[in-house]
């Protein structure tokens, strides 16, 4: 690979310097706005696997609170939190995140601030050494050919803090970023950031990197939320609905496919955002998207194709099929999925993000339950409308067997209204049916 040629190069020119100094490998995210984050692993805890490692956090004027923790998740390891307690000291913050609530602060982390730390010039400087961050919570080792970090940032005036407790905002940027970290490694567990700058040298140097801007996620995230719940929880169902409610020849052509094409889009938009949020979030496979895949993945395949056979059938024998009762049953299992789904995502995003009214959830269920009582009740009305009508049209003679067979056949051809096909009254009126 590119970096790891670039790298050789590097240790052969400064190969002698290496052995004998501290190497300090330095990472500066592009989004940053100037914040770095710097890494050096003493040889002694390179080779036993625990030790000391060493940490510079450095941050530029206008950086309210900025952070650097080991692993990919929060949950992953420990946090190394720094802000202004004066106008030239900093505050060093260690944090753990247990589950998706705010890290707490943890003093069994043993990190220490060390000389050099301090407010220079406006510019944040933690100097840090921890004594037992070689291992990550779920045993793992932390340093190593691809050792993940994450950092943050949150944009402001200087917090003025000491109080290690205290509460953070969420914060403006966020990243992850992998290393080499034996590129990291040498020097003989003394500081290493204050060793005269000529005896070491910084590589800047990642093998993979994401970063995401939390103002762009939360708006995404509420663009997908309502996107897909509008079309599962409202479109969907009433433009299902609309059969039964406008019972005409054309509503089948002319009214409910291109409304529910509509919503298949809105939906389909929703679900793109939602792929782009999962990314950012690094949760493509949890429950949420997953079952997201299988309910667009439904409404946009299979329902449009069904319903489209279904209304060649009918056009051409006047019946319901096989397809129109599929399509009538996924549409209705499809919509209870996506409306599911919502909830699931509610969860989701009140575990990811404390700044979701509680309420919200709420409305969403109470909507959608409104939406299942309409829903069940037009049905209802349709049928024991038609069931009437059935009724006292047919003649005493005949009711025996009319009442099976035209029942039968209503029913059918109210399911077929839902799928796409024809109407209730269509059974009777064959004639305009070609
Ligand atoms: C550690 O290395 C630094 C230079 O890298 C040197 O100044 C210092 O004396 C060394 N300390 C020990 C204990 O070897
Ligand atoms: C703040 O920094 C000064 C030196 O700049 C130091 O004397 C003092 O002890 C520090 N205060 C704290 C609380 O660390
Ligand atoms: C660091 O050590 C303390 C005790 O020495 C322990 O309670 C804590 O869990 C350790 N932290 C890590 C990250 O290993
Ligand atoms: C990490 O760096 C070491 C030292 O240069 C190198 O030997 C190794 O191949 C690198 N590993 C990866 C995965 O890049
Ligand atoms: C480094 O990566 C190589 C393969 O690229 C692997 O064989 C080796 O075990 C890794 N070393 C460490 C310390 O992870
Ligand atoms: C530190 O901040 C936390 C959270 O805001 C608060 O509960 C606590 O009382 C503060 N401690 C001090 C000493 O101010
Ligand atoms: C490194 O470890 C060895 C023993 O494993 C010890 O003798 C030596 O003093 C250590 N060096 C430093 C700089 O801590």
């Amino acid at each position: 690979m590119k970096f790891s040629n670039l790298f050789a190069a590097a240790v052969a020119a400064f190969g002698l310097v290496r052995s004998g100094c501290s190497q300090i490998v330095k990472h500066r995210p592009s989004e940053g706005a100037g914040v770095s984050y710097s890494i050096n692993v003493p040889k002694n805890t390179s080779v036993t696997g625990s030790g000391p490692i060493f940490l510079q956090l450095q941050a530029p004027p206008g950086v309210k609170w900025f952070a650097l923790g080991q692993g990919s998740q929060m949950t992953d390891g420990n946090l190394f939190i720094v802000y202004a307690a004066s106008r030239h000291n900093v505050t060093l913050s260690t944090r753990r995140a247990t589950g998706h609530v705010q890290p707490l602060y943890d003093p069994s982390i043993e990190a220490y601030l060390l000389d050099g730390s301090g407010i220079h010039d406006g510019v944040m400087t933690a100097n840090i050494r921890c004594d037992n961050c070689t291992t990550l919570a779920n045993g793992e080792s932390a340093l190593g050919n691809s050792s993940s970090w994450m950092w943050a940032l949150t944009h402001g005036p200087p917090m003025m803090s000491s109080n290690v407790s205290q509460l953070l905002y969420q914060h403006d940027w966020h990243g992850t970023f992998t290393l080499n970290t034996t590129w990291a490694v040498g020097g003989n567990n003394t500081n290493p950031f204050v060793v005269p700058m000529a005896t070491m040298h910084e590589l800047s140097a990642y093998t993979h990197q994401q970063q995401v801007s939390d103002t762009i996620l939360h708006k995404k995230r509420i663009a997908h939320g309502v996107m897909t719940s509008v079309a599962f929880v409202l479109l969907f169902p009433n433009f299902a609905l609309l059969l039964y409610i406008v019972p005409s020849r054309r509503t089948v052509a002319w009214i409910h496919a291109p409304l529910q094409l509509f919503a298949v889009l809105l939906a389909l938009a929703g679900f793109g955002v939602g792929v782009s949020v999962s990314k950012d979030l690094q949760e493509i496979g949890g429950y949420h998207p997953v079952i997201g895949y299988v309910a667009v993945g439904g409404v946009v395949l299979i329902q449009p194709v069904l319903g489209i056979m279904q209304h060649l059938h009918f056009r051409k024998t006047g019946t319901s099929s096989l397809y129109g009762v599929s399509h009538r049953y996924l549409g209705r299992f499809f919509a209870a999925l996506g409306v599911i789904n919502g909830g699931v995502g509610f969860h989701y995003a009140t575990a990811k993000n404390p700044d979701i009214p509680p309420a919200s959830p709420i409305a969403y269920g109470i909507i959608c339950g409104s939406m299942f009582i309409i829903y069940v009740s037009v049905i209802f009305w349709r049928r024991s409308k038609s069931a009437s009508k059935t009724a006292r049209f047919s003649l005493p003679f005949f009711r025996r067997r009319q009442e099976k067979a035209p029942i039968a056949k209503l029913e059918n051809n109210s399911d077929s209204t839902l799928c796409g096909s024809g109407v209730v009254e269509t059974s009777r009126e064959k004639s305009w049916v070609p």
